[in-house]
């Protein structure tokens, strides 16, 4: 493919995408009462309005243009049907068969692996759920230990937090992910031996922070139990490496399969989802993958102008590469996605990070966005100062759901008032005359210039807004799909590979090396920095 920057179509977005600066958001609306019904796109209960960005009738047709000369249908076609498009893993990427979107060429894999992975899950989580999964004194599990980091912990941590409300509350869901020994310390201290299970889950099994934080767990469990048929009832694990989990010490029957082809970001929606399955029931995990299947099929299926994830990825691209924002927000306007833009970070910033292309040469535009958020409105008070009147222009997403889980008197429209308040105060902004207007007469006060320029908006901001109707599994899933796909129409665009990290690897062995020297009192060959750095470590370590 001829590097981006040589194409007429991307030339012309960025010509077009400085003009477009020309006019007001404000302007726009002004001049097109259709506004709304042309930027925005609904399925059934869910919208997508992208009418306040700076974006006009051209800007659509010619990403439509760079969309074609990047060939995103064939490349949308290649990762539904299985070609191996993780080129340096030499590995396919299929975690949308998880959800039961194959066709004729994934199918085999879909019956001979998913399937039956997915029966031994249905099969667990009801005994689980009929209580007959009992710890070594006869007690019911009540405790779930997820020991895993990175998408082995940010997918199902994520899912339990945003559907509690669907959940048994009757279960605890507990996550270990940091080798911090706080981290472990802080679980151990709420749980007892016999009335919890440990889930091992690493897709790799050789990811030295779990293994770690598992051993420690072990021992734990082994010291409370004194019996390892005991430690071997309430260990389980959750990988592609079977082997290195036996070694570990988990019984084979233990063990739930994953596969090379689930990268651990896009991993939820498999075994590493066993926490969600045991807080939630299999039948409300069945809708969150339901929710992702739709969205599987509207992104095979439908044209890309009014396809929800490429719409997304162009908007982002937009600013990425035009408007040379650094940075993307995620505003989820509902407490239970909490965790949701951390979760968001590893799937966007580890997919996309890259700074060589496909053909291995390095790249000479902007790839992946950083990736931040909060919850609304608790953003609103803190740093959405600086998205209102800093000098940063930030993309946002807001997210919000028409119907509280928790209807609350008159709570929940003051929050989706928030949220639509929020969108139009970022895009109206505020000029010098309703200033002036709204002070009256400056001789009431002393310093009138600070404050009328402290309260003036410049506004023109752009957002998108998803509503959906409710949080509920099935619109979880929906909402996780439309991001993991938004990533991988980037990543075409960019030309990377979405679905490697190689760049966790230096940090790793670096880390590794580090910890010999520590252990040795060895300074060779380190920078003075570091040296110093593990002096004062070595002088006051106690
Ligand atoms: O180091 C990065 C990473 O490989 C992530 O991609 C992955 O989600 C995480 O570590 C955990 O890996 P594993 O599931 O193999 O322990």
């Amino acid at each position: 493919m001829s590097s981006l920057n040589n194409l007429s179509s991307w030339k012309d977005l960025n010509n077009h995408s400085k003009k477009i600066l020309e006019q007001s958001l404000n302007d726009m609306f002004k001049k097109d009462k259709n506004r709304f019904n042309k930027f925005s796109i609904q399925i059934k209960d869910l919208l997508l309005d992208y009418s306040k960005n700076h974006i006009d009738d051209k800007t659509m047709k010619l990403f439509s243009q760079l969309l074609d000369d990047i060939n995103l249908k064939e490349k949308i076609n290649d990762l539904f049907n299985g070609e191996k498009i993780n080129t340096s893993e030499n590995r396919s990427v299929l975690h949308f068969l998880l959800r039961g979107s194959f066709n004729s060429k994934t199918k085999d894999i879909y019956e001979k692996k998913v399937k039956k992975g997915l029966e031994k899950l249905k099969s667990f989580s009801t005994k689980f759920q009929n209580g007959e999964t009992k710890g070594f004194s006869g007690k019911k599990i009540k405790n779930i230990i997820n020991i895993g980091i990175g998408g082995s912990d940010l997918g199902p941590k994520m899912v339990c937090e945003a559907l509690k409300y669907y959940s048994n509350r009757d279960i605890n869901n507990y996550f270990i992910s940091n080798v911090d020994p706080s981290n472990l310390s802080e679980v151990l201290l709420n749980v007892n031996a016999e009335e919890s299970i440990f889930i091992v889950s690493s897709k790799s099994f050789g990811t030295i922070e779990t293994l770690k934080n598992a051993s420690f767990c072990k021992k734990w469990f082994y010291n409370k139990s004194k019996n390892n048929d005991h430690v071997n009832k309430h260990f389980y694990a959750v990988t592609a490496n079977t082997e290195r989990a036996k070694e570990f010490g988990i019984k084979e029957k233990n063990i739930f399969p994953i596969w090379d082809w689930v990268g651990g970001r896009y991993s939820l929606w498999s075994s590493v989802g066993l926490p969600i399955i045991l807080k939630i029931g299999f039948d409300n995990f069945e809708m969150l993958l339901k929710g992702a299947n739709e969205i599987d099929n509207h992104f095979k299926e439908e044209p890309f102008e009014s396809n929800i994830p490429v719409v997304l990825a162009c908007l982002g691209v937009l600013y990425n590469n035009f408007h040379n924002c650094e940075t993307y927000a995620i505003f989820p306007y509902d407490d239970y996605l909490k965790y949701f833009p951390k979760y968001l970070q590893q799937a966007d910033m580890e997919s996309n990070g890259k700074n060589i292309s496909k053909d291995s040469s390095e790249i000479k535009y902007n790839t992946g966005p950083i990736i931040w958020g909060d919850v609304g409105t608790n953003g609103q008070h803190s740093f959405f100062q600086l998205i209102h009147q800093g000098t940063k222009n930030i993309p946002c997403d807001f997210i919000g759901f028409v119907n509280s889980n928790n209807e609350k008197e008159e709570l929940h429209e003051i929050l989706l008032s928030n949220l639509v308040g929020q969108t139009m105060a970022l895009m109206k902004g505020k000029n010098i005359l309703e200033v002036e207007k709204e002070l009256g007469d400056e001789n009431n006060y002393h310093n009138y210039n600070i404050i009328k320029s402290s309260k003036i908006f410049k506004g023109n901001k752009p957002s998108n807004t998803f509503l959906f109707n409710k949080l509920t599994p099935y619109n979880l899933g929906r909402l996780i799909a439309i991001y993991e796909h938004k990533i991988f129409v980037q990543g075409c665009i960019w030309n990377i590979n979405s679905f490697d990290q190689w760049g966790v690897e230096l940090g790793k062995i670096l880390s590794d090396e580090v910890y010999d020297k520590l252990c040795k009192n060895d300074r060779s060959q380190i920078d003075n920095s570091s040296r110093g750095q593990l002096d004062f470590i070595e002088k006051f370590r106690q």
